[in-house]
């Protein structure tokens, strides 16, 4: 069934109720089978509506269905250390549950600043404190007798930081505990705009999520075309779905693109009826050159060998290991392609090379030392540009974000 706007909710939303209900369902009756008790990995990319949808429509689903939710998106203060957002989240929802409160001041004998009448300070609550956040957890769970699900948006923030990666482990102690019969559950949903890096959370076996299943989030499509198309009734001649959705496709099914273009339409208080549909597509299209021309303009201005790093490193994805010998002939076949032949790449360069791309935002590096390309949608610009052309090492360019081909880059 298709999913279609609720009656209840936000306005300015579109809701997606169905499959909403369809991913609680299968987040909270884990088959005997599955490995998703270790929790699900949604991926999509960037300013596709992944926290929207968690937020407005996931969260609300899992509620109805019987579950506590707590929700954290690590990227809500990129400066802060996602451990200590990842605790305080459960802090604030244990200090919503007197009686788990109570119950833990009493088994640890624990004193400190009254919260909701009971004598127990939050500050005791966390990674090598009094009280463990599986002990945090636990208290919730038994109190409320509820299944609990955590909701991390772009989780993959967690592993930049050894802390956030400890707190990673200590929700996987949490998760086994809560999932014993003792306890009601506790179910984590992950969320990340790139692929790779998110897969770093459960790819290897010395991840706390190893095993996890991870899943294409299904981006906004011609449902919530029409539901645009109806509600900008305000220009002087409706817009079509068959007119809209080939340039919402285009954009990289990004909301934004639509609106931007919308608005760029109301403010021309000159425009006549019938000039609508031709304008609305060439605002489209002028939003996506923007964006892409912007982020060209951010490659051209890179140095030869910052240059030949990140476009071998969006050409090999998830195999991507920057000194070994195979690599380095890459990047130098990348400088000889950019006619930099001059241009020496050695081991510092690289190195210095990949902190400039890392302070630029366009690369990403989780703490162990391993790196992606910021933004995945980066990497589909670059091989539209050719410029991938001959860098993978197995042919062609790695097709590693195949899954999501966005045809913007947004910055
Ligand atoms: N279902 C929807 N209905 C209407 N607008 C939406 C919907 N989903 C997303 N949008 C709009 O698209 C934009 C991006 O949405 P959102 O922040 O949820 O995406 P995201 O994938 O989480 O982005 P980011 O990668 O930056 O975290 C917002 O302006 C939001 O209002
Ligand atoms: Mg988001």
């Amino acid at each position: 069934m298709a999913d279609k706007t609720s009656t209840e909710g936000t306005k300015n939303i579109f809701h997606r109720p169905d499959m909403a209900n369809k991913i609680a369902k299968q987040v909270l009756h884990v088959s005997p089978t599955s490995a998703s008790s270790s929790g699900v990995f949604l991926t999509a990319p960037r300013r596709t509506g992944k926290t929207t949808f968690m937020r407005e429509d996931l969260a609300p689903a899992l509620t109805a269905q019987g579950a506590l939710v707590i929700y954290v998106d690590l990227w809500e203060d990129p400066k802060a250390d996602p451990s200590d957002v990842i605790i305080s989240a459960i802090k604030a929802e244990l200090a919503r549950h007197e009686f788990a409160l109570k119950r833990l001041a009493k088994s640890f004998s624990l004193g400190g600043a009254k919260i909701a009448g009971v004598d127990f300070s939050l500050d005791r609550i966390g990674l090598g404190k009094e009280v463990s956040l599986v002990q945090a957890l636990s208290a919730i769970s038994d109190t409320t007798k509820k299944v609990i699900v955590l909701i991390i948006d772009e989780a993959q923030h967690a592993i930049t930081t050894s802390s956030g990666s400890d707190a990673m482990f200590s929700l996987k102690s949490a998760r086994d505990e809560l999932n014993s019969h003792q306890h009601h559950g506790l179910r984590v949903v992950c969320t990340g705009s790139n692929r790779d890096k998110l897969a770093m959370l459960r790819n290897s076996k010395d991840q706390a999520f190893f095993g996890a299943p991870l899943v294409p989030f299904p981006s906004l499509g011609k449902d919530y075309v029409a539901w645009f198309c109806k509600n900008s009734d305000d220009l002087p001649t409706p817009l079509s779905v068959d007119v809209v959705l080939p340039l919402f496709e285009r954009s990289g099914s990004r909301p934004e693109i639509l609106g931007a273009a919308a608005d760029e339409l109301r403010f021309d208080f000159t425009l006549e009826g019938h000039q609508v549909t031709e304008r609305f597509s060439w605002a489209v299209e002028e939003q996506i050159k923007a964006t892409n021309d912007d982020a060209m303009r951010v490659i051209r201005s890179l140095t030869p060998v910052q240059s030949a790093v990140l476009r071998v490193l969006a050409a090999s994805g998830a195999e991507y290991a920057p000194f070994e010998s195979a690599t380095m002939e890459r990047y130098k076949i990348a400088v000889r392609q950019a006619r930099d032949a001059g241009v020496n790449v050695e081991v510092t360069a690289v190195q210095q090379a990949l902190l400039a791309l890392q302070e630029k935002s366009l690369v990403w590096r989780a703490s162990r030392g391993v790196y992606a390309i910021e933004d995945s949608t980066l990497t589909e610009l670059l091989r539209q540009q050719g410029l991938l052309e001959g860098l993978s090492g197995h042919g062609e360019g790695s097709d590693y974000t195949k899954d999501f081909v966005p045809q913007t880059c947004a910055r």
